[in-house]
């Protein structure tokens, strides 16, 4: 069993937003949450790996019951997760530096961390981007540059938080591809039909 929620109930301000939800991820899948804005998507996601505070209910990695932040915190490199808005996860100053920050802090070498930092962003074709300030990259080139961080940290797990945003049809295609042929487990928010239509093995509607 990778992931099991149950009897989940999340407050944001003072408010319920996620009430008693229950689903479980056994195995390999693209497994889609779709919903209306402010249903509680991201709050869902974030609560995940304990950004969020549970209110109510249970949350269950990998069969380990997690409460804590100690229990949350082991999750974090395992569990990768791309942020609904690119910006809050890349620290720069430039990609390369960027993607290679996750590998330094799982311990690796500079030379390794940056050796494998090459390597993802060549895996999704963004190596010309290397040497740019995070800060001078358009929104879907933060996308790519957020998910080769991720991928970099070899997640058995990933969160991704509306990962079309900012990407037109071409680097959508691009984006199916890539996750296909990453044969890992993925829970993801997207308001996207199409990219859903393409992707996913599962749909939870919140
Ligand atoms: N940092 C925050 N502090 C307080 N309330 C928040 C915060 N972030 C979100 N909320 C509120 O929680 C509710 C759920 O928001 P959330 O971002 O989880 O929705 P969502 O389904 O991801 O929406 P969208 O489709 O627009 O991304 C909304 O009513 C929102 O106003
Ligand atoms: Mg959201």
């Amino acid at each position: 069993m990778i992931l099991n929620v149950s009897d989940l109930t999340l407050y944001r301000n003072q408010q319920a937003v996620i009430s008693n939800l229950n689903f479980t991820i056994s195995e390999q899948q693209h497994f889609f949450l779709q919903g209306d804005i402010g249903t509680g998507k991201s709050t869902l996601l974030l609560a995940l790996l304990g950004f969020v505070p549970i209110h109510t209910g249970n949350i269950e990695w990998f069969g380990n019951q997690c409460k804590t932040e100690q229990d949350f915190e082991k999750l974090r490199g395992p569990v990768g997760i791309c942020f609904q808005n690119a910006e809050d996860q890349l620290f720069g100053p430039t990609v390369l530096d960027d993607v290679a920050f996750g590998c330094l802090n799982q311990g690796k070498s500079r030379e390794r961390a940056y050796e494998i930092a090459l390597e993802q962003l060549q895996k999704l074709g963004i190596e010309h981007l290397k040497s740019r300030p995070v800060n001078l990259l358009s929104g879907g080139e933060k996308n790519f540059t957020a998910l080769a961080g991720v991928l970099a940290m070899q997640p058995k797990m990933l969160l991704l938080d509306e990962p079309t945003n900012g990407l037109d049809s071409k680097n959508k295609t691009k984006l199916v591809s890539l996750l296909k042929d990453l044969s890992l487990p993925m829970l993801i928010a997207s308001h996207d039909d199409g990219f859903c239509h393409q992707l996913a093995d599962n749909v939870l509607h919140l």
